[in-house]
């Protein structure tokens, strides 16, 4: 064990440590010490309920001893294999994810370190299929602060690294009802009709920008930190079929949505997609390890029989990390966590729709599974944000505090909040969140005009 005084910790840290995000002189991080179920605790001791699962990975919840056992055994029988080796766990683990994609189509897997190199290696793959090289991504997204998954995203993140980016990639409106610009003067429109008119939106950019050059459509199934969007019934069917007409291959970013998070182990499963990729990390270990991975559809993976994929990471596979993948899934088997976040997923529903009712700030509340969100408002009529584009504000910084001060850990962006905890929450601790939630928004509700 690694002896260090709260101090020598806080100290070293200031001196050395560099963090991503963030301007270095103003970050004051919360000190981890331990972490147990849906719950950490800071050098202090200070007890915190974890209501943005760390950075949306934690689903199986902190600190289950069968994935760290898997771990300490692989670590001690093979902690290492190059990439071209095969292992137990590569092969178990390959199987395992291909059983749990939909319907069990995509038997191919590779896996990667992460989110944004599984989004870069689907996309590399995607071109290497297609021989084409677009790639079609909406404004509302994030796939990855790589250069390539960073160009891939839409949202602001990527604004200051361009135009040092991969070229090739060509954004498109995300179906958003709260704030669609196709229907601001008719919100009541069906949402068959609503669908329909974002794919009409994608296929027209799919004609300007010429079918013949696009290798993919990538895509959140469920918009994460850009607001859960939660895309209408048959908009999702229908960008498979936009896909299946244009010879372009679909990939679902299930980054996030992946692992359970919205009560299915793929958020695609909602309305019956295969696509031809998906790309997951996160749920995939529960954060107990690093690892990401592309699974793909056997014919996509048979293009590359004659020739090699031109890619490579020295640490695809690593076998600690896939042992807590395979310990991650069977735990969720077991504990059927998956369907524990699905009846979960209706409480906080029902406890985000009465926070909703209660505060004059919420604007909207959309949630699926334990995927939920408050869009916070100045002014419901003209949904005027909480905060602007891109930026915070003087309330919600003090909404987050509040929070904080008050043991609740959550994620806010812009004028957004976020629920997003561990999957194996049970409803008493659901509520004891959405209670500290519910005092909080009295600050917001205060700048209501
Ligand atoms: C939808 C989505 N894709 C990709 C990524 C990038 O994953 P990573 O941070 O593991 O590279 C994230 C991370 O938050 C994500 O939410």
């Amino acid at each position: 064990m690694i002896d260090l005084t709260n101090d020598e910790i806080l100290s070293f840290s200031r001196e050395h440590v560099f963090y991503t995000w963030s301007a270095q002189a103003k970050v004051n991080p919360i000190a981890v010490k331990r972490a147990k179920g849906v719950y950490f605790w800071d050098l202090d001791d200070k007890r915190y309920l974890d209501f943005n699962s760390m950075t949306m990975c934690v689903n199986i919840g902190h600190g289950d001893e069968r994935v760290i056992k898997a771990m300490q055994e692989q670590v001690a029988e093979l902690p290492y294999a190059a990439p071209g080796m095969t292992t137990k766990v590569r092969a178990l683990a390959s199987k395992m994810v291909a059983e749990i994609t939909p319907h069990q189509a995509l038997t191919k897997v590779l896996f990667t370190l992460g989110g944004a190199d599984a989004n870069e290696n689907a996309i590399k793959l995607a071109r290497g299929y297609t021989g084409r090289y677009k790639i079609l991504t909406r404004y509302r997204s994030y796939h990855g602060a790589t250069a390539g998954a960073m160009a891939a995203t839409g949202d602001p993140r990527r604004l200051v690294w361009e135009p040092n980016l991969m070229p090739g990639v060509v954004h498109f409106l995300d179906p958003y009802r709260y704030r669609s610009t196709f229907h601001r003067t008719n919100p009541d429109i069906s949402e068959a009709e609503f669908a329909q008119d974002y794919l009409n939106h994608l296929e027209e950019i799919i004609q300007y920008e010429g079918p013949e050059t696009i290798a993919a459509i990538l895509m959140e199934s469920v918009t994460g930190t850009n607001g859960i969007i939660i895309p209408p019934d048959g908009y999702m069917q229908g960008v498979r079929a936009l896909c299946d007409t244009y010879d372009i291959v679909m990939i679902a970013d299930e980054v996030m949505s992946g692992f359970g998070r919205t009560g299915k182990w793929f958020a695609v499963e909602h309305w019956d997609v295969v696509p031809d990729m998906i790309t997951m990390a996160k749920g995939l270990t529960s954060a107990y390890a690093p690892l990401g991975a592309v699974a793909m559809k056997p014919e996509l993976a048979a293009a590359f029989d004659e020739h090699a994929f031109e890619s490579g990471l020295t640490y695809t596979s690593h076998p600690v990390s896939l042992a807590a993948a395979i310990a991650n899934i069977n735990v969720m088997r077991e504990d059927q966590i998956v369907e524990h976040a699905a009846g979960m997923g209706k409480v906080l529903k029902r406890m985000l729709t009465d926070l909703g009712e209660a505060h004059p700030s919420v604007g909207e509340v959309r949630s699926i599974g334990l995927f939920g969100i408050l869009e916070l408002v100045k002014d419901r009529k003209t949904k005027e944000p909480m905060a602007p584009w891109n930026e915070s504000s003087p309330e919600m910084t003090a909404l987050k505090k509040y929070c904080l001060d008050h043991g609740l850990f959550l994620y806010t962006h812009w004028h957004t909040v976020l629920i997003i905890p561990p999957l194996i929450i049970t409803e008493e601790q659901l509520k004891a969140g959405v209670d500290v939630l519910d005092q909080a928004l009295e600050i917001t509700d205060q700048a209501v005009k």
